[in-house]
């Protein structure tokens, strides 16, 4: 019993005496499908110049290796040269308490200490801290012992969903050991760059004019 493909799956008709067929539709798929990847790879007509595992080592990003303490702790690891501070802290070291609001600058809610000083973890490249000292929300506490703004955050009820929360704490730790909290009004204008979705400003002054002692 003869078998016969399907009418789409079958190959087109050629023409009598025609040396090479068109391409199927499957043929032509194969073919582009192939030869677009190829492009990249370097092909001039049709003809592969580059073996495709030097291809795909030319085009690798350029990667470094860094060392850094995170939260008393020394890490070394080789990261693409793009990577931001706090992918690195999410993505390679499990640390996900830094969140990514914005993940342009904006929000601070990937606020971290980088020897001692607040930055958004978002616009640093963790190439960059060859040696540095950083310390994320996870880092504050003593052990069971949470550090005082953390316990003023939960005494003040200075939060709702909790997402800016540790860009919170962080960028108040920052700013208390700047010195920047001789009214509310200079802790507010030292805390804006964090952004409260929730509203929550008022309790969040005063829980960081609680720990710097004013209230
Ligand atoms: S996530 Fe970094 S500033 Fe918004
Ligand atoms: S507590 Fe929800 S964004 Fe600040």
């Amino acid at each position: 019993m003869p078998t016969e493909l399907p009418e789409s799956a079958a190959p087109p008709p050629t023409e009598a005496g025609e040396s090479s067929p068109a391409p199927s539709r499957r043929t032509f798929i194969a073919t582009t499908a192939v030869g677009g990847a190829v492009v990249a790879g370097g092909v001039i007509g049709g003809t592969i110049l580059a073996d495709s595992h030097e291809a795909n080592a030319a085009g690798a990003p350029p990667s470094s290796q860094v060392s850094l303490t995170v939260n008393g702790k020394r890490r070394t690891v080789t990261v693409d040269n793009r990577t931001s501070l706090l992918d690195l802290l999410r993505e390679h070291f499990d640390l996900t308490g830094s969140k990514k609001g914005c993940n342009a600058g904006a929000c601070g809610a990937c606020t971290v200490l980088v020897d001692g000083r607040r930055v958004n973890s978002c616009l640093t490249l963790a190439v960059r801290l060859e040696g540095a000292e950083v310390t994320t929300i996870e880092g504050l506490a003593e052990g069971d012992e949470l550090h005082p703004l953390q316990k003023a955050f939960i005494e003040q009820d200075a939060f709702q969903c909790g997402y800016c929360t540790p860009g919170q704490i962080m960028s108040g730790v920052g700013c208390i050991e700047e010195g920047h909290t001789g009214s509310s009004e200079e802790i507010r204008e030292w805390m804006s760059g964090n952004i409260c979705r929730c509203g929550c400003y008022v309790k969040i002054v005063r829980a960081v004019e609680q720990t710097a002692g004013r209230k």
